[in-house]
């Protein structure tokens, strides 16, 4: 939803650090791009429509800055047009924002007699007050302030003043923003990847607080109070943020799996049952959990209700979490809330992190991003450990959050002794070969590239399963759709019957997931419904449960594991089967259009 990056420094050129950290960003929207800098001491502003290359193609690397801030779109407020993309700029103040300004109507109102606004932007509008503000006062600690106290809404900004080009403020509420620290150079950005071919270190502004950045001080404000903060360091590599020779961040992604899995069960399966006992929280005090969460994180969700149900026999609802806020809720201390989010900062499962600790309600995160708003709000937090991922499709975090949700899975069920020790050895040594048997998946590439050539054209596909099925054909089904621009819809397998049937046509594609053993009969006798009516059936099902039979067209057979772990495997060839059919239909894979991969507004 936006990014924003800024720098002040003699080390680099601010050209420079504006574009590659851009470039980072360009994941959280890519409908413009725009840079605002000082040359001579005079402020320029660029900017473009569409993606950062255009903008860079405008740009003279040959000038050296020492102070810029820059800005990637995804429009919310105006169209994708050059007018409209940031920076704003309004009498002496110039600003990039990410973020939504909830009262800017009320706002553009009572300033429009002495604005002539260019934008539809509810960024102009905060722009404008920042400058109404800062002539009354000519301070802009006092501005910020009584800025802070007017406008409602997230907001992370970057701004420069014409009175003073030696410094840059960055003010945040709801909307990430972190400032990165060098020797006499800093930095602000929306994430750490943005800056960390320069500096690794940084510090979190929270919400409430601004920060006066000059090129040596940092000086961070809540009201008229200097506040002290913690300077942080990143873990990662800049590696970890580079393609590393595959042709996509997803394929990248998907193939960083085997890795993902080790590093994000080890330390609760190192020491045998043991160490889960130790290390996962106790959950014996809850009678029920609510799961909340947006998008693909729901789905890994919707596989964590089946399993815990299934393994620890308590029951477990999954809510989106923009419907959870808004909705009647019957939660209470008994209840645990789990949120899942990769990047942590998504708004509408923020904001029900907070309703569900004001009802009283312990809260547990399920977080990819270290440090970030749900991690740092949420009673217990449980990191997957995916590392940086950078398409906009999510592969590798959705499935280190299966990953944690088939733990917690074990440990309730182990608690309450519902499962017997050899089954328990046989799944923690399961866990122990699940990376192998994802390569093994991943070196199967070329097999799921073919069926993708059969199916490509198409214009719609359906996925169908039951239960744990179900919960991964709706993650199928959103991976196709989102990267290949094909309309797809996930079913119950049982349910296909009462309705949507009817749009099953010669050679529908429709791909069938039956791993799970008890209920895979069920699910073949709906396979064969749709057989019957023509459809061009890809069936998705365990060497278990393979059996030769004419009910489908293509096959693809996933090994076996135990069963808390067969749907970490069974997505996999769906992940490359979305990949493959979207790279046929040359999409741009690691930025489908209209979407955005840090999504902070509601
Ligand atoms: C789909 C996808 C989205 C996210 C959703 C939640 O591939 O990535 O559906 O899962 O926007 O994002 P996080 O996990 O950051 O809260």
């Amino acid at each position: 939803m936006c990014g924003i990056v800024g720098y002040i420094g003699k080390k680099y050129n601010a050209l420079n650090v504006l574009i590659e950290g851009l470039e980072r960003l360009e994941y959280r929207g890519y409908d413009s791009a725009g840079i605002a800098y000082i040359d001579n001491n005079k402020l320029n502003i660029i900017k473009e429509k569409g993606k950062i290359k255009n903008l860079k193609s405008k740009i003279n690397f040959d000038i050296k800055s020492n102070l810029g801030i820059g800005h990637t779109r995804w429009a919310t407020h105006g169209i994708a047009n050059k007018e409209n993309s940031h920076p704003h700029k309004v009498g002496k103040i110039t600003i990039v924002h990410n973020g939504i300004i909830e009262n800017y109507e009320q706002l553009k109102e009572n300033l429009k007699n002495s604005v002539n606004f260019k934008s539809e932007t509810d960024t102009e509008v905060a722009c404008a007050l920042l400058n109404k503000l800062y002539e009354e006062t000519n301070n802009m600690n006092e501005t910020l302030i009584m800025f802070q106290k007017q406008v409602k809404g997230a907001y992370a900004m970057g701004i420069i003043c014409d009175d003073d080009y030696n410094t840059m403020y960055a003010i945040k509420n709801k909307s990430p923003l972190i400032i990165g620290t060098g020797k006499d150079e800093n930095y602000i950005a929306s994430d750490v990847p943005a800056i960390l071919k320069f500096t690794n270190k940084y510090i979190i502004l929270d919400d409430g607080e601004f920060a006066k950045i000059n090129s040596d001080e940092i000086t961070c404000y809540k009201g008229n109070n200097i506040i002290k903060k913690e300077e942080k360091i990143f873990e990662g590599t800049a590696e970890d943020i580079e393609k590393n020779g595959y042709e996509h961040f997803m394929l990248k992604e998907i193939n960083e799996q085997p890795e993902v899995f080790k590093k994000t069960v080890s330390e609760y399966i190192s020491n045998g049952i043991d160490s889960l006992i130790e290390k996962m929280p106790d959950f014996s005090k809850y009678k029920n959990i609510k799961i909340v969460a947006c998008g693909s994180a729901m789905h890994a969700g919707c596989i964590g209700k089946n399993l815990i149900e299934e393994f620890a026999n308590i029951p477990v609802d999954v809510e989106i979490a923009s419907e959870f806020r808004y909705k009647k809720l019957f939660i209470d201390k008994e209840t645990l809330v789990i949120l899942i989010s990769q990047s942590g900062e998504t708004a509408d499962t923020l904001a029900a992190l907070e309703i569900a600790k004001e009802k009283g309600c312990d809260t547990l995160g399920i977080i990819n991003v270290y440090g970030s708003s749900i991690a740092r709000n949420s009673d217990v937090v449980l990191y997957t450990k995916a590392g940086s991922e950078i398409a906009v499709a999510t592969t590798k975090a959705y499935f280190a959050q299966v990953a944690l949700l088939s733990l917690i899975a074990l440990k309730i069920a182990n608690s309450n002794n519902l499962v017997k020790s050899d089954e328990l050895k046989e799944i923690l040594s399961e866990m122990r070969n699940l990376p192998i048997k994802i390569q093994n998946l991943l070196d199967r590439k070329n097999e799921f590239k073919n069926i993708a050539e059969k199916i490509y054209k198409n214009n719609d596909i359906f996925f169908i399963g039951r239960d744990v099925d179900y919960s991964l054909s709706m993650e199928g089904s959103l991976k196709l759709k989102e990267i290949s621009y094909i309309n797809s819809q996930a079913y119950a397998a049982g349910e296909l019957k009462h309705g949507t049937i009817s749009l099953i046509e010669d050679g529908t594609p429709v791909i069938s997931i039956v791993t799970k053993e008890s209920i895979a009969e069920k699910t073949i006798s709906n396979i064969k419904e749709v057989k019957s009516r023509g459809a061009n059936v890809i069936l998705v099902t365990t060497e278990k449960l393979d059996k030769q039979s004419d009910f489908y067209d293509y096959k693809i057979v996933v090994p076996n594991t135990h069963k808390l772990l067969q749907p970490l495997l069974a997505i996999v060839p769906l992940q490359l089967l979305s990949y493959e059919i979207a790279k046929l239909r040359d999409c741009n894979i690691d930025k489908p259009k209209n979407l955005a991969k840090s999504v902070t507004v509601e």
